[in-house]
Parts: structure tokens; C-alpha cells; sequence
């Protein structure tokens, strides 16, 4: 496994595989048939758990050449969020990385993503304005401009991203349409704990009170996803499931509800209150932030449109 701190030697390091990738279909297909070889990238800002594994496995699967960046991105904190504290652990990220059969691993310094101040920033209007956005100003410009740099200096084939941050899939899906970067978003599925919480960097700030009561978020979009598969409780309403949702969180007496919402995916356009989910002609995500103490946890589930059973 390589590893590297600065950009020159992610693109020699990434350009050498990339060559060997090339020489060896030439030896083998002739210059005909060269095929192409696949960089598989996992951008992530480090204390790696087995969200972050996932997805270093889906980049093996497919790729050629697995390309994994920790970067904690400043610019993607607010001014009174957990910059400073947040956690990290390079020696024990290594050795996941290692473990998950990673080729390159990128460590840059601040210094060395923004040797300047930064003048340019990637904004997606519409997607951001809600969810996270609202709560967090300025956080997606901060993802889009990172992942927009990172990008520049991998030049993926594919890049992959976990669904717990849904927001981010869509948001990222949009910047890279509408830039027409040369790259395929590859969304992965949410990992939880046995006990249903979604794997998360920060679950480590949680005491052992907040963690039990945290259980409250999946217990609600378990029962999201049980009423989407019964015939007769499709019939209910959004308002209704947005309530159910909400007197599940409360009976948390721990929990401070930031958002509860639920959209169309990955538009993220309001859906009325009276529609009947089985109505609905489109995907949707019902999304939480919810803190518990000063800890602020993500979580949603995402109804495919196939999957909601028709309304009878
Ligand atoms: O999801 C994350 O960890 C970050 O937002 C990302 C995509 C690595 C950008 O800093």
C-alpha cells in the first residue's frame, strides 16, 4: 500500500498504476484490445469504521486500482461545529485501509489542499437548501469543493459514497452532472450496529445513556419500512408517517430533533402532507438529524418507489 501526503505524488503514484493497468492488457490483449483499468476512489475524513470498509470493498470489487483519501475538511465545519474535535486515529485508518486491500492511500495537510485561500467554491443550489444544508450553512459548499479538488487529483472512474449521508449522494450526483466530470457516483448501502445504529465517526462522542436511547431513530424507519410493506398501512398519509416517525424520536426524553423530513429522492422536493405514501409516484427518503447531547446524528431510509406496495 502506498501512501502519500502530497498531490504530486498521488498523480505519479496514480499514473504509474494506470501505466502498469495499460502495459499489462497490452501484453496480454494486444494494442487492439487495451482495456481500460478502472481507479476506484473512497474520499472519507478518517476514523474509519465499517461504514467506510464497505465501501472500500464495493471500490475493490470494481476497481483495478483503489484510491482512499482522509482529509478532514475545514472548510466544511461551521464556526461553532466539531472541527477541532473531531476524531481521528491515522495509525489504526492505515491499518483498515491495509486490511480492505487499499492500493493508495492520500493523507494530505490543510496546507497542502488550500495552499491559498480559496476563491473558488462549488455551489448546488436547490438540494442544499434543505436537510442538512438548512442547519448547517455553507457545510455542502465546503463537500462539493473538497470532493470537486479530490476529484482533480484522483481523476476517478468511479467514487464511492455512503447512503446515511443521502443528502450528499444527491448532492454530489448533481454537481457531477451538471460539470460533466468524468466519474460514476457509486452510492452504498447504510451500515449499522447489531442493534440497528448507523455507523458513524461521531457515535463515538455518544455516553452509553445517549447511545441506548440513539436506538430511537432506526426503531422509527423500521417502522417507516414495515408500513410500507403492508397493504393496508400504505394507505397512510405522509403527515401520518412524519407523526409516527415523531412520537417515536420523543419517547426519547435525550433526543433534540433537528429535522424530521420526508422528500422525493434524490430531488428533494416536499411531498404534501395528505398524499397517501402508496400515491406517491416517485422515490423517497424519510431523512432524521436528531442531537443528543452536543452530538448530532444522521440517519434515513429510502422507500424505492417499487418497493411501497400499491395502494388497494
Ligand atoms: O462524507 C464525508 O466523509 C465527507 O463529507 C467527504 C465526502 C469525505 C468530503 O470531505
Amino acid at each position: 500500500m502506498i501512501i502519500v501526503r502530497e498531490v504530486a505524488q498521488l498523480r505519479q503514484a496514480i499514473a504509474e498504476r494506470r501505466q502498469l493497468g495499460t502495459n499489462r492488457a497490452k501484453a496480454e490483449y494486444g494494442s487492439a484490445a487495451i482495456q481500460q483499468h478502472t481507479v476506484g476512489f473512497v474520499p472519507t475524513m478518517g476514523y474509519l469504521h465499517e461504514g467506510h470498509a464497505s465501501l472500500m470493498q464495493k471500490a475493490r470489487e470494481l476497481s483495478d486500482t483503489v484510491v482512499l483519501s482522509i482529509f478532514v475538511n475545514p472548510i466544511q465545519f461551521g464556526p461553532n461545529e466539531d472541527l477541532d474535535s473531531y476524531p481521528r486515529d491515522e495509525a489504526r485508518d492505515l491499518e483498515v485501509a491495509r486490511r480492505e486491500g487499499v492500493d493508495i492511500v492520500f493523507l494530505p495537510t490543510v496546507a497542502e489542499m488550500y495552499p491559498q485561500p480559496t476563491r473558488t467554491k462549488i455551489h448546488v443550489s436547490a438540494l442544499t437548501e434543505r436537510l442538512c444544508g438548512a442547519s448547517r450553512p455553507g457545510h455542502f459548499d465546503g463537500v462539493t469543493t473538497v470532493v470537486a479538488k479530490l476529484f482533480n487529483m484522483v481523476n476517478p472512474d468511479l467514487a464511492f459514497f455512503g447512503m446515511k449521508d443521502a443528502q450528499q449522494v444527491a448532492v454530489l450526483q448533481q454537481m457531477v452532472t451538471d460539470l460533466n466530470m468524468n466519474v460514476t457516483i457509486v452510492p452504498c448501502p447504510i451500515v449499522r450496529e447489531a442493534d440497528g445504529l448507523a455507523l458513524s465517526s461521531r457515535n463515538v462522542y455518544l455516553s452509553a445513556e445517549q447511545r441506548e436511547q440513539a436506538l430511537v431513530l432506526s426503531q422509527s424507519l423500521r417502522k417507516v419500512r414495515e408500513v410500507s410493506e403492508d397493504a393496508v398501512q400504505n394507505s397512510f398519509t405522509i403527515g401520518q408517517i412524519h407523526q409516527m416517525v415523531e412520537s417515536t424520536i420523543t419517547s426519547s426524553p435525550l433526543a433534540d430533533i433537528d429535522y424530521i423530513e420526508i422528500l422525493t429522492f434524490p430531488g428533494l422536493e416536499p411531498i404534501l402532507a395528505e398524499q397517501r405514501l402508496s400515491d406517491v409516484q416517485e422515490d423517497i427518503i424519510v431523512a432524521l438529524a436528531v442531537k443528543f447531547g452536543n452530538t448530532r446524528l444522521i440517519d434515513n431510509i429510502r422507500l424505492q418507489k417499487a418497493e411501497v406496495l400499491s395502494h388497494v
